[in-house]
């Protein structure tokens, strides 16, 4: 992961959408290019690829933000009613029409903060008809050709208050009514279920990822976010294409996604927002795990989709080099959304999805300049936007 293939003095040349060619200056085919972007001094990268974002969803929560500053814990807020449920209760009330327009507005906000590709959740439904809202806020998302998207359903997000003593009559309506529904429609791409302490056990996970499974849909899961949830182990046994989250990972996690495929996915943003501990990536990084970084952009615990902040966070709170945080934001994201063949890298024949920096000193700069604005230029499909 710290590889990070670069040239000094390059030209790159982009065809409609994709990228054609790049090599040294001076092999540049001038003559086939009718425009021309000069970068001296500047940086060329691969646009981000969030695989981890909750774009869809009705109002932001701040009194939350001011209550934890009170010293009242996530936990707590969540109990009370707060948290996933009060977001559910806001977007049961929402038009879908007003779902898109605001989730629209944040697409085309992290589109000019460099991310090329996104992966949207659903979860702050809760019911049939609002989770089978939000998955198509997201299709109609998805048809507006931005950007590469991805759904995931994840109506085991939190479990709804009516359910609160018959937690396997909402798995039901989840296995049962929402997912034949979606399946049918074709409203997603992954199923996802937060596993966690005080949220989905270990055995209503197994029961959730097995019926999404009949479906067609591949797991990507929440983990190990809040406790030791055994999230990780479940995820990697049912081939999650990733487990995300992970603050609580030890050794036997480690082993567990040592024996699979699935990607190791941080999100350091819920833990500084939060104030929580952070996901311990220098050891996954040493002990040869795929590690992707994302924003988890949502109004209750990341109300942020900045990727250039995240990269700060990566650096500074997770000890990992520039070249390996850019990798996790970059490749590593796009094969966490399993588009790895098309986006995530500066490679002929992938999509034109390019991040043009101010002049800058060298690639630390990037994450060492936390909080300030170093993107000059954002190019999505071939398009400067
Ligand atoms: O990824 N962890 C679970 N869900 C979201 C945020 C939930 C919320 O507070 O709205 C997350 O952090
Ligand atoms: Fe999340």
């Amino acid at each position: 992961m710290a590889k990070l293939h670069t040239i000094e003095n390059a030209y790159l040349l982009i065809e409609h959408d994709h990228i054609v060619a790049f090599g040294p200056d001076q092999e540049c085919p001038v003559d086939r290019a009718d425009e021309v972007i000069d970068c001296l001094g500047k940086m060329v990268l691969p646009a981000f690829c969030d695989s981890h974002t909750h774009l869809v969803f009705a109002a932001w929560r701040e009194n939350e933000f001011v209550d934890r500053a009170k010293g009242i814990s996530y936990e707590e807020i969540a109990k009370k009613g707060g948290g996933i449920l009060n977001s559910a209760t806001k977007l049961q009330e929402a038009s879908e029409d007003f779902l898109f327009d605001q989730a629209l507005i944040r697409l085309h906000e992290v589109m000019h903060m460099g991310t090329g590709a996104i992966e949207i959740k659903s979860g702050y439904g809760l019911t049939v008809e609002s989770e089978l809202k939000i998955l198509r806020v997201i299709r109609r998302l998805k048809e507006q050709k931005l950007i590469p998207i991805k759904a995931s359903f994840l109506g085991a997000h939190a479990m709804p208050a009516i359910y609160k003593t018959d937690r396997p009559g909402y798995i039901r309506l989840i296995t049962k009514e929402m997912l034949p529904q979606i399946a049918d429609q074709g409203l997603a791409d992954y199923i996802d279920v937060f596993c966690d302490k005080g949220f989905y056990t270990v055995e209503e996970t197994d029961q959730i990822l097995e019926a999404g499974a009949r479906f067609g849909l591949k797991p990507k899961i929440h983990a190990n976010e809040l406790d030791y949830s055994g999230g990780i182990q479940v995820g990697v046994r049912h081939k999650a294409i990733s487990v995300d989250h992970l603050q609580w990972t030890g050794q036997e996690e480690i082993d567990a996604l040592q024996s699979g495929e699935t990607i190791a996915t941080i999100l350091p943003s819920t833990a500084f927002f939060l104030g929580l501990s952070y996901a311990p990536a220098r050891k996954m990084i040493d002990n040869n795990l795929c590690v992707a970084l994302a924003s988890d952009y949502n109004p209750g615990s990341s109300p942020s989709g900045n990727m250039s902040f995240i990269l700060s966070l990566a650096c500074i709170k997770l000890k990992m080099v520039p070249a390996e945080a850019i990798n996790a934001l970059t490749i590593n994201g796009a094969a966490a959304m399993e588009s790895g063949d098309r986006l995530g890298s500066i490679t002929p024949l992938k999509s034109a999805n390019i991040i043009i920096t101010k002049p800058v000193s060298s690639l630390a700069f990037l994450p060492y300049s936390f909080g300030s604005s170093w993107i000059d230029r954002v190019i999505l499909r071939g398009k400067p936007i």
